[in-house]
């Protein structure tokens, strides 16, 4: 993994302006010369070379540990750069556009013969993603080229919301880490297909089918399981996985929680429950972590609680059942994967 440098990371702080713009600098730099860097987005750090560099681009497949087949989302920072990355931008990009972007919103669209094949994986089409995050905005624009970036994780793990997540990932297989901070949306952007006669979601995220049936003037699909493997490859169940066993129940009181769990047979210190309604007592268990029932402050939390947990040496996460709500849909996306 890590032997392409043998020493660690460089780790640049971006909390005042004189850093901001030293980090922007020298990530550019970087970025210039065909290298890769780990930076800040507003939904979880990514893992950036040159979109443009096919050189570079390989990379990011080779440090992450990623399967050739699963194309990179490329990263713009004007709609002018959008639609330089595409063969054509139907009426319903521009609407989503107009609702979504700068966020967490990924489009995906036929390439333009700028894009090289190994950011599609050798596919026709190519997502795009206008990141609202002010750092990844200023390399882009001082750069003048797009970026391919997947999250900043090995292949198959959670993905990072914080610097310090990075590291413990990658460690030495980049050179720079860019730290800006938890991320504010917490999981990975919504991605939706306009190659199609109707609008089809790729994987749900916090823009949700209802605000994009809003946007759109259409109510979009949705991809379930098997019949989306080959289209999104990030959507394969087992994706986003945490070291350890992770169930998402629904339960009354701790005694039934426990009744539950019974079968797996964990001491209680290693079982760790993530919680926001139900919330059991600490004596039970090895770790409770308490999420606020707000889908926004969930999903940002949601990581770094998964995180800790592998940390703490956790050998069974439970996580209380989102409610089957729109809102949340993203998040029991995330979680039935996480699942597994
Ligand atoms: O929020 C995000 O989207 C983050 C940040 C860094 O922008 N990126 C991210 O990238 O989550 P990644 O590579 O971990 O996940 C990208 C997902 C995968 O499921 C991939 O298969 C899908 O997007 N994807 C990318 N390009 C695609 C394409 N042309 N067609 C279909 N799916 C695509
Ligand atoms: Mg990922």
């Amino acid at each position: 993994m890590g032997e392409r440098f043998l020493m660690k990371p460089e780790i640049l702080p971006t909390h005042t302006s004189a850093l901001f713009d030293a980090a922007v600098d020298r990530a550019a730099k970087l970025l210039c010369v065909g290298e890769i860097v780990a930076l800040p987005t507003e939904t979880v750090y990514g893992l950036a070379a040159n979109a443009l560099n096919a050189q570079a681009v390989e990379k990011i497949y080779h440090a992450k540990g990623r399967p050739s087949h699963n194309p990179i989302i490329v990263h713009v920072a004007s709609l002018q750069m959008a639609q330089d990355c595409v063969a054509n931008w139907p009426d319903g990009a521009s609407r989503l556009v107009k609702s979504f972007w700068p966020g967490p919103l990924t489009i995906v669209l036929r390439k333009s013969d700028k894009v090289p094949e190994i950011v599609t994986a050798g596919g026709e089409t190519v997502g795009v993603r206008w990141p609202s995050h002010p750092f990844i905005q200023a390399v882009i624009r001082k750069c003048g080229f797009p970026l391919a970036a997947p999250s900043a994780n090995r292949s198959n793990e959670i993905s990072p919301t914080t610097a310090e997540h990075v590291q413990k990932s990658l460690g030495a297989a980049v050179p720079l880490i860019v730290d800006g901070g938890a991320a504010n949306v917490g999981i990975e952007s919504t991605v939706i297909d306009l190659t199609l006669a109707t609008p089809r979601i790729l994987r749900p995220g916090m823009i949700h089918e209802e605000s994009l049936s809003a946007a759109l003037g259409e109510r979009p699909a949705i991809s379930t399981g098997a019949t989306n493997t080959l289209r999104s490859p990030g959507m394969l169940p087992k994706h986003y996985a945490p070291k350890a066993k992770l169930v998402v129940l629904k339960w009354e009181t701790a005694q039934d929680l426990k009744f539950k769990i019974s079968d797996f047979n964990f001491p209680k210190e290693c079982v760790h429950v993530v919680a926001y309604s139900r919330i059991p007592s600490h004596d039970d268990f090895g770790r409770i972590s308490v999420i606020p029932h707000d889908p926004e402050a969930f999903a940002r939390a949601l990581y770094a609680e998964l995180h800790r947990c592998d940390e703490e040496g956790a050998k069974l996460i439970v996580v209380e059942a989102p409610p089957d709500e729109g809102s949340w849909r993203g998040i029991a996306d995330r979680l039935a994967r996480a699942a597994g």
